[in-house]
């Protein structure tokens, strides 16, 4: 396994692209399923995850073809020979319940495995099926499997009320409403900047949706769905990383195509903690200039809240701020794993269940580490770049799955960083 070693080496300045996100793209994927004719996504990551959803979806049947260096996703559904997702992928990214909803609604059944995907806690999928089940639809789980139908082969408009906002569940429900029969409403749906990328891209493809981006979303289900073209959204949660950088090791950082509405509330804390953060026309600036940055409290919510994906990220932060910041981590149980590996750094933090008391220390010093999970493992790629001395992050194989050329992007501000390949 590839290993990640980084040497902190002063302020990072510089331009960092950013990349179409992840989480948008790998609801967009599944969209392909809901009709016959071709989804082109652009602005694609280049990620392991997109590589997962791409042999699930080639799986089912879907051609799925990777253009422009990956940029470009070319996919057509317009014959689905299996209704079944295999345990052998699903289990790799919990993002594959998502072919559930659109192969339901198309084709009246699907055959989905329950998945596994980032060790953080448990993340049940029962608003996902509550949802499918308000539609109609008869769900039989066996066998570590969902076995799913809808009567008379189609589903039906109904009120999907959540009784805590879930984005995969919203999405889910979203995209199977799109051809159900009659009307859906869907109450307490997630508001984050990916569901409206993706109603955006179903309503090219015909569907009547209104209401995304608030707590209500009606759709109105039509016969049938036609091609489209998308650009993926800005990943905001990429965004958020790196503008982190330079709020951490000092310096000033340009990132490309950032927007200050994907990350307000995120941007309102790195204000208050002392890092400039100001609009271009080309994305969004981010300097630290002045010493050390000041502790801040942050309780992570679901959009337009401060988002659980940049809690270690922010945490990593705090650990050299000056003072004693709070951290309550509302959306995700057992969600600090990155906490032990910081203090192996030096880091001071106290975890009692959902909160972390994280007391800034004036350096970090580099230490062997291991990457927990996707955000984990960045958090101390950015706690190792501010850091006396050398960190290697090893199990780097959980960062491959959400950052695109993480070393070269680092690299072209200065930062001393380089991968190990593994045995
Ligand atoms: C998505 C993101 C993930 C992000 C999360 C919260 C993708 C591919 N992943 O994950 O990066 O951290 O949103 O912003 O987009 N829950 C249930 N039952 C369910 C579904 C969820 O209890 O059926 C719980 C979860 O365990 C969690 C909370 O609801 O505690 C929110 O999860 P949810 O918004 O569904 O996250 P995901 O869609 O899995």
């Amino acid at each position: 396994m590839d290993s990640i070693l980084v040497r902190g080496n002063g302020p990072l300045n510089g331009v960092i692209p950013i990349a179409g996100a992840k989480n948008a793209c790998l609801t967009l994927m599944p969209a392909t399923l809901l009709s016959e004719e071709p989804l082109t996504l652009t602005n694609a990551p280049r990620l392991s995850d997109i590589r997962t959803m791409t042999q699930l979806l080639q799986s089912l049947g879907a051609e799925v073809a990777s253009l422009k260096d990956g940029l470009v996703l070319a996919m057509s559904s317009h014959s689905i020979d299996n209704h079944t997702a295999d345990y052998d992928i699903v289990r790799k990214m919990r993002a594959s319940i998502l072919v559930l909803g659109p192969m339901l609604a198309r084709d009246g059944h699907a055959i989905v495995s329950l998945p596994g995907g980032c060790a953080i806690g448990a993340r049940p999928v029962d608003l996902h099926l509550k949802a499918l089940e308000a539609m109609g639809a008869e769900l039989d789980l066996r066998d570590g499997y969902v076995h799913a139908k809808a009567p008379g082969g189609r589903l039906k408009g109904a009120v999907v009320e959540f009784p805590f906002v879930s984005v995969g569940a919203t999405e889910n429900a979203l995209m199977a409403a799109t051809l159900a029969k009659g009307t859906t409403v869907i109450k307490n749906a997630a508001r984050e900047p990916e569901i409206v990328d993706l109603a955006h891209c179903l309503k090219k493809m015909g569907a009547q949706i209104e209401g995304e981006g608030t707590s209500t979303i009606t759709v109105q289900g039509v016969d049938r769905l036609h091609g489209a073209t998308h650009p993926v959204v800005t990943d905001r949660i990429e965004l958020g990383t790196y503008m982190l950088a330079p709020a951490i090791c000092g310096g000033e950082v340009e990132c490309l195509g950032g927007r200050m509405d994907l990350v307000a509330a995120f941007a309102e804390k790195l204000d208050q903690a002392g890092v400039s953060v100001v609009e271009t026309e080309r994305g969004l600036k981010v300097s630290r200039k002045n010493g050390r940055v000041k502790a801040v409290d942050v309780t992570t919510e679901p959009f337009p809240g401060f988002p659980t994906d940049l809690q270690a990220q922010m945490m990593a932060l705090l650990c050299t701020a000056d003072g004693t910041s709070v951290l309550e981590e509302k959306i995700f149980e057992n969600r600090f794993m990155h906490a032990p590996e910081l203090m192996r750094m030096g880091a001071k933090i106290d975890v009692h269940g959902g909160t972390a008391k994280v007391t800034g220390v004036s350096k970090l010093r580099g230490a062997p580490v291991m990457a927990t999970d996707l955000r984990a493992s960045v958090s101390l790629i950015l706690a190792g770049l501010a850091a006396e001395g050398e960190t290697v992050v090893s199990r780097v194989y959980h960062l491959d799955r959400g950052y695109e050329r993480v070393e070269e992007k680092l690299m072209a501000c200065g930062a001393h960083i380089e991968r190990i390949a593994g045995n």
